[in-house]
Order: C-alpha cells, then sequence, then structure tokens
C-alpha cells in the first residue's frame, strides 16, 4: 500500500497544509488532510467495480475554509451540545463558548475541525497505511481545563476499511468526547441524490431522546414501536416524515442511539448501511456506548461541494460514534471525564463493501 502527500493549501494566517493519500492494492483512495484532521475523499466501489467517492466536501482547500457544517472533520473536544456551554467538574464551574444558540457545539468556535494538526506519523506496509496526527489543546482553549495531547491515527487496509483510533491525554480533569464528522452518501457524493433510500440498521434498543435544542433530556427510551427503531435494516426515508415529537423537532433523524454492549468500550458492531442502487455497504464498528444518527437536516442547498452539487437537505447522512451528549451536566450517563494519569482511547472503524 502506498501513501503519498501533496501541498492541498494555506490557512489564512499562512501555515500550509497538506493532503495525505492513501491507495490500497485494490486500487480504494482515502484522502486526508491534517486540517481539522478532515477526511476529504473515500473512493470505494460499487457492485460492478466502479469507483464513487462517497463522502461529501470540497474539491479544493478553500472549500474547507469556508463556512461548512463539520464536513468530514475531527469533532474536539466535545461532540454534540453541552447545554448551556456550562458544566461543573470537581467544584469548578467551567464556562464554554455558546456557538449553537444558547448551546455548546462540537468543540465550540475554533473546534478541532479548525486547527492545523501536526504529523506524528505516516506509515505503509504490505496490508495497510497510516496517518498520525497530534494536537495539543492548551489550558483554557474554548473554555476547557486542561492542557490536553490528542492523536488521531487513520488507518487505511488492503479490505477497504477506515480505521479511526484517538487517545488523550491531560495535565488537569477536564471532559472529552471525539468524534469524526464524516458525510457519507454511498451512492456517491456527485450522484446528487439524498440518503433517503439507503437502508440502514442501528445495533441500539434505546435512545436518548432530545429536548430543548436538541440536548438529550436524560431519558433513556426504547426504540421499539417509534420511528426510531432501526434494529431490523430500513430505508431511511420509510418513517422520517411521520408526526413523530423527535424527528419533528430536528427535521429528520439527529439523535443518540445507546449502542447494545454487553461489555462497555467493547469494538462492537453499531451500525450497517446498504445503497441498493450501487450495492455499497458501510459497517461501523465502535468501543464506544453511542452514535449520533444524522440525516443532514440542516443541509438546506445554500452549500455547492464537489464537482459543483448542490448539498440538499438529506444529502449525506453521519454516524457520529461517541458518549452521550451533554454527559458533563448529566450524572446518569456514561462518564465523559478524563483526569490526569489516565489515557482517553476511541476506536472506530468505517468498512466498505458492497453485495450483489
Ligand atoms: C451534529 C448535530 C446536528 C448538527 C450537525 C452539524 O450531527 O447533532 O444537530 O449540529 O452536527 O450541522
Amino acid at each position: 500500500m502506498t501513501i503519498e502527500k501533496q501541498k492541498f493549501g494555506h490557512t489564512h494566517d499562512g501555515q500550509v497544509v497538506d493532503l495525505y493519500t492513501l491507495i490500497n492494492d485494490r486500487g480504494s483512495v482515502v484522502t486526508i488532510t491534517n486540517y481539522g484532521g478532515i477526511i476529504v475523499s473515500i473512493l470505494v466501489p460499487d457492485r460492478q467495480g466502479v469507483l464513487a467517492d462517497v463522502v461529501l466536501g470540497f474539491d479544493s482547500f478553500e472549500g474547507y475554509l469556508t463556512e461548512h457544517p463539520y464536513f468530514g472533520a475531527i469533532i474536539g473536544r466535545y461532540g454534540n451540545r453541552i447545554a448551556g456551554g456550562t458544566f461543573t467538574l470537581q467544584g469548578t464551574e467551567y464556562t464554554l463558548a455558546k456557538n449553537d444558540g444558547d448551546n455548546h457545539l462540537h468543540g465550540g468556535v475554533t473546534g478541532f475541525d479548525k486547527v492545523v494538526w501536526n504529523v506524528e506519523e505516516i506509515a505503509s506496509a504490505a496490508d495497510e497505511a497510516r496517518l498520525t496526527l497530534r494536537y495539543l489543546s492548551s489550558d483554557g482553549e474554548e473554555g476547557y481545563p486542561g492542557n490536553l495531547v490528542v492523536t488521531v491515527g487513520y488507518t487505511f487496509t488492503n479490505d477497504n476499511a477506515v480505521k479511526i483510533e484517538y487517545t488523550a491525554t491531560t495535565d488537569r480533569a477536564t471532559v472529552l468526547n471525539l468524534t469524526n464528522h464524516s458525510y457519507f452518501n454511498l451512492q456517491g457524493a456527485l450522484s446528487g441524490n439524498t440518503v433517503l433510500e439507503h437502508e440502514i440498521m442501528l445495533l441500539a434498543d434505546q435512545f436518548t431522546p432530545g429536548g430543548a435544542g436538541l440536548i438529550p433530556t436524560g431519558e433513556l427510551r426504547p426504540v421499539q414501536g417509534t420511528p426510531l427503531d432501526f434494529t431490523k435494516p430500513t430505508a431511511i426515508g420509510a418513517r422520517i416524515q411521520e408526526h413523530y415529537d423527535q424527528l419533528l423537532a430536528a427535521g429528520g433523524y439527529d439523535q443518540n442511539w445507546v449502542l447494545n454492549k454487553e461489555q462497555a468500550s467493547a469494538l462492537t458492531l453499531a451500525a450497517k448501511v446498504y445503497e441498493p442502487l450501487s450495492g455499497r455497504v458501510m459497517e461501523v464498528q465502535t468501543t464506544e456506548p453511542g452514535i449520533q444518527f444524522y440525516t443532514g437536516n440542516f443541509l438546506d442547498g445554500s452549500i455547492s461541494g464537489k464537482g459543483g452539487v448542490v448539498y440538499q437537505k438529506h444529502a449525506g447522512l453521519c454516524l457520529e460514534t461517541q458518549h452521550f451528549p451533554n454527559s458533563p451536566n448529566q450524572p446518569e450517563f456514561p462518564s465523559t471525564v478524563l483526569k490526569p494519569g489516565e489515557e482517553y482511547t476511541q476506536t472506530t472503524i468505517y468498512s466498505f463493501s458492497h453485495q450483489k
């Protein structure tokens, strides 16, 4: 397998950012930039062997400097929302940026999606190629405590799997919830079609319903009998228009599902997506307890992406493996606290294949 580096562009303050191209022996390709750790493209075959790029984004670096909804990016320090942009940890109240109404979203104004990451490792072997990025988030950044050292390793394999491994350590207690915000369209990002005919299965018997500002209320609700039941493969569009409070509030799917786990932090299958026209399949495995299944409800045709394609509502779907939103204010949820001496780890694998 090979990995190549080329210049991608430079930021407004003149930092050069690169694009890394990982190619496997089947000719499948993944490109990643060290700006925001963004996955720029994933080219994988359909049932006829035809490659298509299955993630939304832009053709050139300049696109990523414009206002966009986190296409392909690493999200940190905290994926999804923290109510009121505030939390209390070890008796101290911390105030974060409110960049989503009254709430904090996806790490704040300058989250991990908008910083330049250092390249720690570029490696290739017979069966895989790997890029490892590193970022030091200083004490107080976006209001969070602790100097946090984060690494994100991307491994692309000969069997068309993209494995993302996150680690972090801190010198003061903090909260942390890292994820990736790729928007997938298995028909291809250039198709211009929505994901409503994709079928999805989520290995989750419960979800955390959102209340005001799409923030979990604390309740764990069974999916059974609701349009959020994806325990069997179901077309995304089959029930998305139903008059169900959660769908109406979010304009589609945008909730956190509670993954069925016998053992916390075990790497297990979380989701499987199938696109009938191309036959492409994506499976998501993760060590995380939750997954935000988001159907691009805020895409509204105002952004033109790769090939000039206009990203309409539901043009892509996100499967953000994560701890639950607002956990720092929900003591019943699995903890997102990281203390000095501990190591945060999270592993998520997006594997691509096809069916007849
Ligand atoms: C996440 C959130 C959504 C939205 C998108 C970004 O998926 O859950 O509500 O904020 O990110 O547009």
